[in-house]
């Protein structure tokens, strides 16, 4: 090896040692006439170096020094180093490559433009912060394993090239040379094929496992990203929340050092009506308030709806005008006809353009049922009742979420989600999270006749307000599993096309099962503090879903795309 020691690791207790460390040069300070300062970085630090000032040696050489280890002069320590008091004497270097000004600085103090890190990611991984993150992902992943495997989950690989599984999001497509014409579709997730395990008799499988999804890219979606997906036969429900909770508090204490508080727990229909959200952020209160029953005789118009509710917004009764005006914007972005806003005064006094047709009772009840105190900032909104908590529940976030490392880590379940979500503009019901997931027993009477009432058995883990994962007891019954996809708008023939192979599988015997998956992506963010998963992947793409360091996606060449059997149209308009 070249080095003896890592740059970062030096202290006083290895003073007089002769060591060689190797890595990048972080700077360079003249030093006299003939001394120079080369500060060396390698992934643990930083060490200083005093070196022959003739030597060309310039940021980002790749050097391997080697020198005795002596204390500073007295007054030149640097406590902001773990290795300030020490540096490497009298130095013999040795040049491994030289390079080019890198495009940006990597030092961690200056933020450089995400493309141009992007294009140059190999620099940008010099840096501190992918550094930390890459190394706590590689530990969250090593953790999740052993805690599966300590569980007695099997891994097993799942093919890449399959044909479609429906998760809700578009198919990334392959070509088939051999099937000209035909395509495979990479996974969306290994949904079915772990399902097919169960058939199987792995009894409990988990997997680290790349999914593809063509959808919009957000600060929480890549179109490429890894889950942990786990699937167990004769479990239930609560089986699956134990392995996972098991094994999300196991990477947690791994990236913290601590075990998380035990995680909270929900019903979907609470979630919805306390926070008008199905993955609420508990780190703050803000909670959505019901006032429909003071408004129940109300003469303002704009309040004769299905459901009024409010959110108190402690202290922001100094909110300016502007601000209120860019939140009614909003609230209208968000689907409300209109909000209302009011400020608290000294004696519960509501100061708002429409109190003069809210009656004196109505404003006393209202600021009793808030629990409202002067200076604060009431906003209430009137509309069907879903409306209501999803134009609340933005506004909530918007007017009261805490930065992403703030308030520790909120794990929380959601459980009793709806079997499906709505209803398409085809008339026909969307499934609340996949065609496979099993109603709850008692509503499966209502699945034809009142479908949006038919509870399911899906769950979801939700952290700090994001959606961690989900899972379901799955169908594991041909009969029902037909009826759902009839539903869905599936019948007999297209649904044996798509998912002949599974609904066959279930002829031979097919265990109750029940699983779940979870974004490690994620995880790893909000363990990391980060805002968006791009910076705990390597690789990532941008918003737009390009590379700038590969410049995919790209053309194919024209033999190519002749051998696929494939003809490019032009781009349209
Ligand atoms: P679901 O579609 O909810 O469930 O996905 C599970 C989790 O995967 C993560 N995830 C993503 N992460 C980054 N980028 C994306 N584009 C992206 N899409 C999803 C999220 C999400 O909660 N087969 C089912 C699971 C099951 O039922 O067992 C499934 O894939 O964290
Ligand atoms: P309008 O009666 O449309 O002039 O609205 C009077 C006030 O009530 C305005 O401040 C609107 O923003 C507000 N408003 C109207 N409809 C609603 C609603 N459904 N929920 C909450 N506020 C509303």
């Amino acid at each position: 090896m070249l080095r003896s020691d890592y740059c970062g690791t030096l202290t006083e207790g290895d003073e007089g040692r002769l060591v060689s460390v190797c890595g990048w040069v972080a700077s360079r300070r003249e030093h006299g006439q003939h001394l120079a300062f080369v500060d060396l970085r390698d992934h643990t630090g930083i060490i200083q170096c005093v070196v022959d000032g003739a030597q060309d040696l310039r940021p980002e050489y790749v050097l391997r020094i080697t020198g005795p280890v002596r204390r500073r002069k007295a007054g030149t320590a640097n406590s902001a180093l773990a290795t300030g008091d020490v540096e490497l004497g009298d130095c013999e270097v040795e040049v491994l490559s030289v390079a080019e000004p890198p495009p940006f600085p990597i030092g961690d103090r200056v933020e450089a433009d995400e493309t141009v890190r992007l294009r140059h990611r190999y620099l940008d991984l010099r840096r501190d912060r992918m550094q930390r993150n890459l190394r706590l992902r590689a530990r969250v992943n090593s953790a999740l394993r052993r805690s599966m495997e300590a569980q007695g989950f099997v891994e097993i690989e799942t093919p890449m090239l399959i044909a479609s599984t429906p998760e809700g999001a578009r198919d990334f497509v392959v070509p088939s040379r051999l099937h000209p014409g035909s395509f495979y579709a990479l996974p969306q997730s290994p949904q079915l094929f772990k399902q097919l395990c169960m058939v199987g008799g792995f009894d409990r499988y988990y997997q680290v496992a790349r999914c593809l999804r063509d959808e919009d890219l957000r600060a929480d979606r890549q179109f490429e990203f890894l889950q942990l997906d786990v699937e167990a036969s004769f479990v239930d429900q609560e089986d699956v929340l134990g392995f996972i909770t098991v094994a999300v508090a196991a990477a947690t204490e791994e990236a913290t050092g601590t075990a998380p508080a035990p995680f909270g727990r929900m019903t979907w229909a609470e979630a919805s009506e306390r926070y008008g959200t199905d993955k609420p952020d508990v780190r703050f209160g803000m909670e959505l308030v019901d006032l429909t029953p003071v408004f129940s005789e109300t003469g303002f118009n704009a309040f004769k709806a299905p459901a009024v509710k409010g959110i108190r917004v402690p202290g922001g009764g100094d909110t300016t005008r502007n601000r209120l005006d860019a939140l009614t914007d909003k609230a209208k972005q968000f689907g409300a006809k209109g909000l209302v806003w009011m400020r608290v005064g000294p004696d519960r006094v509501l100061d708002s353009p429409v109190a003069r047709f809210v009656s004196a009772d109505e404003q006393a009840s209202l600021a009793a049922t808030l629990a409202a105190d002067p200076g604060d900032l009431l906003l209430i909104v009137a509309d069907e009742r879903p409306k209501v908590n999803h134009v609340l529940g933005l506004l909530r976030l918007e007017l009261g979420r805490p930065p992403v490392n703030d308030g520790g880590f909120n794990f929380l379940w959601v459980t009793e989600f709806p079997l499906f979500e709505g209803l398409g503009d085809d008339g026909r019901p969307i499934p609340a999270h996949h065609p496979f997931t099993m109603p709850h027993p008692d509503d499966v009477h209502l699945l034809e006749s009142d479908p949006l009432a038919v509870r399911s058995q899906a769950y979801d883990l939700v952290l700090n307000g994001w959606e961690l994962g989900s899972g379901s007891v799955r169908i594991h019954r041909r009969d029902v599993q037909e009826r759902v996809l009839g539903l869905l708008g599936i019948g007999p023939e297209e649904a044996q096309a798509r998912f002949g192979f599974l609904l066959d599988a279930f002829r031979y015997g097919a265990p109750p099962h029940a699983g779940f998956a979870f974004g490690i992506d994620r995880l790893v963010a909000l363990l990391a503090g980060e805002e968006n998963i791009r910076e705990v992947i390597a690789f990532p793409k941008t918003q737009s879903g390009a590379d700038p360091l590969t410049r995919a996606p790209q053309p194919l060449d024209p033999l190519q795309l002749a051998e696929l059997g494939i003809r490019v149209l032009p781009p349209k308009a």
